[in-house]
């Protein structure tokens, strides 16, 4: 009878924990592996980068310099040396002008690539080159609101 009892509340206990670990791994959300927390590619996993990656990494990185609207006017505009001044990126006249391709250069390799300022960074450290497309997709669609026409 003794026996019995014991071996009821081994296992009751034995079943518990396992009950308990279990838990505590279900819960547990899975941890995503990001380099760069501002990112967040494709997060409903669909397939296709969202307009969102595109606007957090414009914010995060490129509206110190020319401002969350894209006007030149960012915190760090002022800071960049006699008569430099980051581009108005809002300015639909401007970018209208530009290709994509264009865009996707001065993002990439930076100012000096195309004969601009070195103020102008290349950030072809930082982003994927569809990283840097998204970027302007983002730039296309809410900050300029434009898209390239020829001329
Ligand atoms: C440290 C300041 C700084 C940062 C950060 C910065 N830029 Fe710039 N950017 C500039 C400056 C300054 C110019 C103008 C260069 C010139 O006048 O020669 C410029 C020019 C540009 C141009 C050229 C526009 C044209 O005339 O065709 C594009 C496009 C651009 N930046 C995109 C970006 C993007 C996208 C980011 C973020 C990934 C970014 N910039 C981050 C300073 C910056």
């Amino acid at each position: 009878m003794n026996k019995y009892r014991i071996g009821a509340i081994f296992a009751v206990l034995c079943l518990s924990m396992t009950a308990f670990s279990n838990a505590g791994f279900a819960k547990e959300p899975l941890k995503k592996e990001r380099s760069r927390s501002h990112i967040e590619l494709d997060p409903a996993n669909t397939g296709t980068y969202t307009g969102e990656a595109g606007k957090d990494n414009y914010i995060a990185n490129c509206s110190p310099c020319h401002g969350e609207t894209g006007k030149g006017d960012g915190p760090l505009a002022d800071t960049l040396g006699e008569g430099v001044k980051p581009r108005n990126l809002s300015d639909a006249n401007l970018l209208s002008a530009r290709t994509d391709e264009f865009l996707f250069k001065v993002t990439k390799s930076g100012g000096v690539s195309v004969g601009f300022s070195e103020s102008m960074p290349s950030w072809a450290e930082t982003f994927t080159d569809k990283e840097i497309k998204q970027i302007i997709q983002y730039v296309r669609s809410s900050v300029c609101r434009c898209k390239y026409k020829s001329k």
